[in-house]
């Protein structure tokens, strides 16, 4: 989970991504309209993409399409990270993602009437499928090489040496902006999204400035788009079961997709390793109201 990292700006930072990261804090000019996704990874960065961007283009796209972009494309190249802005398609409104804390955000982002969408995941399933991704990403680089324990890989996590971590400094973040400006920070959970996803949506499209009409809701708009993003649809389309290299280098499109449940975390941890997660976290979150559980 942590190998060629550097600390930068306080969070830990691959080396491939540092001068991307560099370009985009000095030289991106967020635009009012931008809707900027953060999420820490593993969370469900690529089901929020699919949201966002099939509830903000719903009029130009509409999901009966057998052309939709999300069908012919995969969640990450319609909504480019940092590492790419640059080569972000003209739309409205612009949609960028990061895993980036706020502290690094570029300054016009935190200028601008710009809004920012944060999701995160319980600790115990999003290190889980951290580990899983992991694993999978070094057996294609290095199928000789052994992957690190669960047990070794926990203890990273809690040091905080993980990609982008410490990850509780960051979701901390979002949530104290979250309550501080409501109007800029939307805070989201994973168990939310699936336990109730269209009071999410709606919560989502009012906060983007988008909101559904009530002649859209009769219609069973939000029900639709939900089913259009969820695990089911998305995981079996063609596009998204490609082996070849279209999102990011070295990524499959089908390695964002695994088994997008609540609680597979039994399948790969003990129940005393969660027990000591989970009394890390609260321990990190102490007073500051967030449970994530
Ligand atoms: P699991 O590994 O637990 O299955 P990210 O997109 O931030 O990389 O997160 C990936 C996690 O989100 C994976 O979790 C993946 O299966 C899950 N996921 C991807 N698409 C999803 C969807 N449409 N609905 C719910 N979960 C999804």
């Amino acid at each position: 989970l942590n190998t060629n990292l550097y600390l930068y700006d306080g969070s830990w930072i691959g080396e491939s991504c540092l001068e991307s990261l560099i370009d985009f804090q000095q030289n991106f000019q967020a635009q009012d309209t931008d809707i900027i996704l953060v999420t820490t990874p593993k969370s469900g960065t690529t089901w929020l993409k699919a949201l966002v961007f099939t509830i903000t283009q719903r009029f130009q796209y509409k999901i009966s399409d057998e052309n939709h972009p999300l069908v012919t494309t995969n969640p990450h190249g319609l909504v480019p990270f940092f590492e790419s802005y640059r080569s972000i398609a003209a739309g409205m409104p612009r949609l960028f993602a990061t895993h980036i804390s706020y502290t690094m955000l570029p300054e016009s982002i935190k200028t601008s009437k710009c809004k920012i969408i944060y999701l995160c995941r319980n600790p115990r399933d999003t290190f889980v499928s951290m580990w899983y991704f992991g694993h999978q990403i070094m057996s294609k680089l290095d199928p000789s090489s052994q992957f690190p324990s669960p047990e070794e890989c926990l203890e990273q996590f809690c040091e905080g040496v993980i990609h982008y971590g410490p990850f509780w400094e960051q979701i901390l973040q979002y949530w104290k902006l979250s309550n501080e400006m409501p109007e800029k920070v939307l805070f989201l959970k994973y168990e939310e999204l699936k336990g109730d996803i269209i009071a999410q949506c709606k919560k989502m499209a009012d906060f983007m400035n988008c909101s559904f009409s009530s002649e859209e809701e009769n219609d069973g708009v939000i029900k639709d788009i939900a089913k259009f993003c969820s695990f089911e649809h998305l995981s079996n389309l063609e596009v998204n079961n490609q082996t070849e290299e279209r999102s990011v280098p070295r990524l499959d499109n089908g390695m964002f997709f695994r088994k997008g449940e609540i609680g597979d975390w039994k399948n790969l941890i003990t129940t005393s390793m969660a027990e000591k997660l989970d009394q890390f976290v609260e321990q990190k979150l102490q007073g500051s109201g967030l449970k994530l559980n």
